[in-house]
């Protein structure tokens, strides 16, 4: 950890507003918990607030306080402190929360909005710096953008210096064609922002303690704000419905794409690779169009990964080949083995060195030994299978007698005959043969021939006299 501007700054605090209903959004599920790339956009937000090394990060939480507060709690961030706000009166309320938490030490606040999920660390310190410079009580992130739709506007003066921010709802009709709006991140001292929020009222078209109401207070006081203007809006793109959530995490997704096509990984087409934050991969991977790998995903060197594929906490070794529209979840798969196409391996699953498992084949709780093959039609659920074994195709492992699973254990070198069925709890040794379309009940020994299925008659003649009696 670093601390930014090591001289300007002693006592840092990070607040994190996280309280709001998110009424726009339509949903059960807190505003800031939707996830973004596979986590919730919070996580981001709180990340930011990590890379400042500040001395600490206050959360304010309160709409569905228990869902965010156990998130939180998963966060494991020692520097973290939380705080209620019971009821949602406004971004201003919010922040009045804080005051308690707010150590002596503290000399700047950072606020931050948990529904701003694109903000960089590198933005935030060019704030820090900016704020340095520019002696005001508080200073700000804006942007001018094409569509301010939602956004509170900064109102300046003739000479441009900043007046005050005015919601959407409160605006006029000469105040909503502003198109510089206000990101939601602010840098102040704790001196001048409790005074401040004591200040200002509820009087605006919501009824709410608008934290942005403090802009005026410092401009009205003399000690001023400032906004340092970002050319870059993306970054500072507030998440207040459904489609904001979709633009944001197509921003994230075209973030993580860059990172790791600079790692060394081949993504053929790029719009069409959609992975997730946490997803970690090797060099000279190859990803083909209409990828998605999510979750906790690691992927070795030198994989090749085909069109149409879905990966989920899933650890896949080097030079594994997953061939086209095979879905992979909870699994392990080892170096050089070969998945797909159309191949679907359930959790528990784990493939060893050089297997292969192909066209149609459903897996789950099942180790495949070394260079063991299960080509096609197959399933092999709660199974142990050694290595070069042959699973011919069309086998199915009966894992379930409709109240419990059983296990099918599978020796070394053996072929399992086409169209096998393994009738679950059973054993097979090594090197031993199961005749294609045998129905196994029991247990077949190393080296030994199983077959167990009704023998063949043939009827010399039988076809023709059928046709002579007319059937
Ligand atoms: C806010 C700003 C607006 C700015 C925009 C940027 C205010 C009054 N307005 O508007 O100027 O352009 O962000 O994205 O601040 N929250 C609480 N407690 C509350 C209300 C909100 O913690 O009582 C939290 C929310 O969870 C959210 C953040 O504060 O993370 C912002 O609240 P939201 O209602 O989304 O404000 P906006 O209308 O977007
Ligand atoms: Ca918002």
């Amino acid at each position: 950890m670093r601390r930014i501007v090591a001289n300007s700054l002693t006592g840092l605090a990070v607040i994190v507003l996280a309280a709001g209903q998110g009424k726009r959004m339509h949903s059960t599920l807190p505003k800031v918990l939707h996830p973004v790339a596979g986590r919730p956009m919070l996580s981001y937000v709180l990340d930011v607030a990590e890379s400042l090394d500040p001395d600490s990060i206050i959360a304010v939480i309160g709409h569905e306080r228990d869902q965010v507060r156990d998130f939180l709690n998963t966060r494991q961030q020692p520097l973290l402190q939380v705080v209620e706000q019971p009821t949602q009166q406004g971004t201003g309320d919010a922040i009045l929360k804080t005051k308690e938490a707010i150590g002596r030490n503290i000399d700047k606040v950072i606020i931050l909005n948990g529904d701003v999920p694109l903000l960089t660390s590198q933005t935030l310190e060019r704030l820090i710096a900016f704020h340095a410079s520019e002696h005001t009580a508080v200073a700000m992130l804006t942007v001018k953008v094409v569509n301010p739709k939602g956004y509170g506007r900064v109102v300046r003066s003739k000479g441009s210096s900043v007046l005050k921010i005015i919601e959407e709802v409160d605006a006029t009709p000469d105040e909503l064609e502003i198109t510089e709006i206000n990101a939601g991140t602010y840098i102040t001292t704790p001196s001048f922002l409790f005074p401040a929020l004591g200040v200002i009222q509820p009087k605006n078209a919501q009824n709410e303690y608008y934290l942005t109401d403090v802009i005026e207070v410092a401009v009205a006081n003399g000690s001023g704000a400032a906004a340092l203007l970002l050319a870059d809006p993306a970054e500072v793109h507030g998440v207040n419905s459904r489609a904001d959530l979709a633009n944001v995490e197509s921003v994230m997704r075209g973030r993580i794409r860059e990172r790791v096509m600079a790692n060394g990984v081949t993504l053929s087409n790029p719009q069409t690779a959609y992975i997730d934050h946490s997803v970690q991969i090797g060099q000279d991977v190859t990803v083909c169009p209409h990828v998605t790998l999510e979750g906790t995903t690691m992927i070795g060197d030198g994989c090749v990964i085909r069109s149409g594929v879905r990966i989920v906490d899933s650890v896949l070794g080097r030079r594994v080949t997953v061939l086209d529209s095979s879905v992979i979840a909870g699994s392990k798969i080892e170096d050089d083995a070969v998945v797909g196409p159309f191949a679907h391996l359930r959790h528990g699953t784990r493939l060893e060195q050089k297997s292969k498992v192909g066209n149609f084949v459903e897996m789950k709780k099942t180790t495949l030994g070394k260079g063991s093959k299960a080509n096609h039609l197959t399933y092999l659920g709660d199974s142990h299978i050694g290595s070069d074994v042959n699973i011919g195709a069309g086998t199915i492992t009966c894992n379930y007698d409709g109240e419990a699973k059983h296990e099918t254990i599978i020796g070394d070198g053996t072929l399992i005959g086409s169209n096998s069925s393994l009738v679950a709890p059973v054993k097979i040794g090594k090197n031993a043969v199961t005749a294609a379309g045998s129905t196994i009940t029991e247990d077949i020994d190393s080296e030994t021939l199983g077959i167990a299925r009704s023998k063949q008659v043939n009827k010399p003649g039988k076809v023709k006299k059928r046709k002579q009696q007319g059937k």
